[in-house]
């Protein structure tokens, strides 16, 4: 069985994060998203995988090499422009062939990852295997329609959602999915949608098996559900340290705290995980923060955040809450007078202030 990873596409709701950097590299406990699809992969025993990649190729390609540092053989299918999820399947039957295959959107993390999926799909052998799980927002995903347990009808997005079940981006063919992403015409947001190819194997007499995900799902495509994500994945974690924490600070609950990584003055309480070279004075760092490597958190108080490679963070006079802030930021404190702000701050960000 092969692997497809889709790590293409263009990231419009994580601006300004993805105008520098691709979606699905954006760490969530200081490991980009699609590692854990890929990882996921490798778990379930799959070692050849394919992965989709458009605008931001060249940074994709840097972080994900060629994957023998997982032992695995990645190779990297080119879509000229994200023309849709069935558009990627088609452009890779030359690489997929006519093995079955897992297909993994590299913005998505499952909890339970998906070894057991893919051997129910090699034990029973339907034509494709979907995972559902019930959102609150159907709307925003793909909705399927059950009856008697079988999937009769699947509709991507639609404003009145038969069901709350959502398509979780993780799905399973055989060679029969050619036929259908060959059938179908691009939907209204003009692309050849995943969905509409599974409505016509099912339309066309192949067996769709559904499987209903218990454990959390995220599709990281949006601010807070990175920030979910993280505390999800962090909540896993156990601490550890191999940096160096002063007499005068104090760790409580799981903190992992990389190499050379200072801590001075400061508390942490977990879970949260400091990345290698990091710098920790006088500050106080709550549950669920991830704080990336080279970064300086200085007379600041930060929780439930992301902060990304090189930034610095200097006597910020409030805690900082929810935030995701990018790679080699600066937020620090103005001189007393004359009493400003003063910002330089990039296309489409975000900012609170009280
Ligand atoms: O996350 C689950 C949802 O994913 C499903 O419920 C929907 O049915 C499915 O269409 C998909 O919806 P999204 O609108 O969230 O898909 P998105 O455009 O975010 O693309 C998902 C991943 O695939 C992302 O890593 C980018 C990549 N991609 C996307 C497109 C459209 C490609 O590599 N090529 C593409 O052409």
């Amino acid at each position: 069985m092969k692997g497809l990873i889709l790590s293409g596409g263009k990231g419009t709701r994580l601006r300004p994060l993805t105008f520098t950097q691709a979606k699905q590299l954006v760490p969530v406990a200081n490991k980009p998203v699609l590692f854990y699809g890929i990882e996921a992969l490798k778990e379930a025993g799959i070692s050849d995988i394919g992965i989709i990649v458009g605008d931001t190729k060249d940074e994709i390609k840097q972080a994900t090499g060629d994957g023998s540092r997982w032992d695995l053989n990645i190779t990297y299918i080119e879509q000229e422009a994200p023309l849709g999820l069935a558009h990627a399947v088609k452009i890779s039957e030359e690489f997929l062939k006519d093995e079955h295959f897992v297909m993994y959107l590299g913005d998505n993390i499952l909890k339970s990852g998906i070894t057991s999926l893919v051997e129910e799909f090699q034990q029973k052998k339907p034509n494709s295997l979907i995972l559902l799980t019930e959102v609150p927002n159907p709307q925003m995903f793909g909705v399927a329609e059950l009856e008697g347990g079988r999937v009769v009808r699947l509709v991507e997005k639609p404003k009145k959602p038969a069901s709350n079940l959502a398509l979780v981006g993780v799905y399973m063919f055989d060679a029969h999915i050619y036929e259908a992403v060959k059938a179908i015409k691009p939907s209204w947001r003009n692309e050849l949608e995943i969905t509409d190819a599974i409505q016509y194997l099912v339309e066309h007499g192949f067996e769709v098996q559904p499987h209903l995900v218990t454990g959390w799902w995220k599709d990281t495509g949006k601010l807070e559900d990175i920030l979910e994500a993280n505390r999800l994945i962090l909540e896993t974690l156990s601490g550890s340290n191999l940096g160096h924490v002063d007499d005068t600070s104090k760790i409580n609950g799981q903190v992992v705290i990389e190499q050379g990584v200072s801590v001075k003055n400061s508390i942490i309480r977990g879970p949260v995980i400091i990345g290698e070279n990091s710098e920790i004075t006088d500050s106080y760092i709550g549950p669920f923060t991830s704080i990336q490597n080279n970064c300086k958190i200085i007379l600041t108080e930060i929780e439930h955040s992301i902060v990304l490679e090189k930034s610095e963070i200097v006597e910020v006079g409030s805690r900082i809450d929810e935030s995701l802030i990018g790679r080699e930021v600066k937020i620090f404190k103005c001189p007393p007078k004359p009493s400003v702000y003063r910002f330089m701050v990039g296309d489409k960000s975000e900012i609170g202030i009280k």
